[in-house]
């Protein structure tokens, strides 16, 4: 096989396609597959982007970026986690996404590994694989929060394994992971003198205790974030990725050639997205006011919350009471009552069949809808 014959496609796109064709026949569905924030981009961060496109600012930026938005990012690491990092390691890109898609160009060799949990995000297999390189999936369950563990990646740490990574708060779980286990899994990389690599796109969305920065345990952990859920920027494609030192100029070349730069009015957008305060901090506790009404709802009805989320806008459900094939149980649930969830198998193999993930970036008027929905 090629390549690119194991690039998976999202599943639930297919889940979408078919709630969108029942719309249009004049169903209403309830949306609780979408990863997306419901939220407008905040007021300041749109007046900010027409000033500078009023001002033509169209040109190229320097390809690790706008030094403007390298330097506003340094001094945010720095009241946010008490952390120094110079600009010149923060790297502007399209999105995480695209900061993925660079550090797996720059980490991996053909068949060189990355160790990945399973449950998550399921385009970091599919990025890995772009690059020649080779994911393992290691289960994980409510033991461990659903991240993997110190001890899980000694155990599976290969020859060819250069990096492990972390969703912190996971996707699909919420789940936030302890700092000590993130410490214990950063020494334990380093020791295999491989990367540990952080996804902390969902920092900020946390509704008990914040979430670690990687970097507060480990100079050389990979960081990656980005702008578009914290923010409510998902189509404005920008993000961040900050590497250590000694990979700065490989990046610089890679991203030269496969972006030469991210989006120019995102970076100065993003640069008063980093000066908001109150408008994140009210889609923060909308968030957690429609988490409080899932979990409080959810187990009446079957869906079991394990591991109670603390983060990102995601509940992972063990349904194993109401099915055992919980990709039929989400397409009944799309035909039968016009409520679109998602099937555990989008995220992995490891028991996905008996598992869910339900979205809350949908306003609090459509889940109670939903649970109601659910309900008959
Ligand atoms: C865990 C995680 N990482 C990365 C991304 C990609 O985000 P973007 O490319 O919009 O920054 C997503 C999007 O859903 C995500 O859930």
């Amino acid at each position: 096989m090629r390549r690119i014959d194991f690039i998976e496609p999202f599943r639930v796109m297919q889940l979408l396609e078919r709630a969108k064709e029942l719309e249009k026949q004049g169903k209403k569905i309830i949306h609780m597959e979408i990863g997306e924030p419901d939220f407008l981009t905040p007021d300041a961060i749109i007046t900010a982007a027409k000033l500078h496109l009023d001002q033509h600012n169209q040109f190229y930026t320097p390809s690790t970026g706008a030094p403007e938005l390298q330097q506003a990012l340094s001094n945010w690491y720095n009241t946010e986690y008490n952390v120094k990092v110079s600009p010149d390691r923060i790297l502007i890109t399209p999105g995480t996404s695209g900061a993925f898609n660079l550090i797996y160009a720059v980490l991996l060799e053909a068949g060189e590994s990355v160790l990945l949990p399973d449950p998550g995000y399921p385009c970091q297999r599919n990025f890995i694989r772009l690059a020649g390189g080779t994911p393992i999936n290691i289960p994980v369950g409510p033991e461990s929060r659903y991240h993997l563990s110190a001890e899980l990646i000694e155990k599976n740490w290969q020859k060819k394994t250069r990096a492990a990574v972390v969703i912190n708060p996971g996707n699909p779980t919420g789940t936030l992971i302890q700092p000590e286990a993130l410490k214990k899994m950063a020494s334990v990389c380093s020791n295999h003198d491989g990367y540990l690599i952080s996804d902390e796109i969902y920092h900020g969305l946390t509704y008990c205790t914040k979430a670690s920065c990687a970097l507060t345990f480990d100079e050389e952990a990979i960081v990656v974030n980005g702008f578009s859920k914290r923010w409510a920027m998902t189509g404005w494609r920008i993000g961040w990725i900050i590497v250590p030192e000694s990979l700065i100029d490989a990046c610089r070349r890679v991203m030269q050639n496969i972006f030469i730069a991210a989006p120019t009015l995102s970076q100065y957008a993003a640069i008063a997205a980093l000066k908001e305060v109150q408008s994140i901090e009210n889609m923060r506790l909308a968030y957690d006011e429609r988490r409080q009404f899932l979990l409080n709802e959810l187990p009446k009805l079957g869906f079991d919350i394990v591991v109670e989320p603390q983060g990102a806008f995601y509940i992972y459900a063990n349904v194993e009471k109401l099915t055992n094939d919980s990709k039929a149980f989400c397409w009944k649930l799309l035909e039968e009552k016009g409520v679109a969830i998602t099937p555990g198998e989008d995220f992995g193999v490891f028991n996905a069949a008996s598992h869910v993930r339900l979205s809350y970036a949908t306003d609090m008027a459509a889940l109670k809808e939903g649970i109601c929905c659910l309900a008959i």
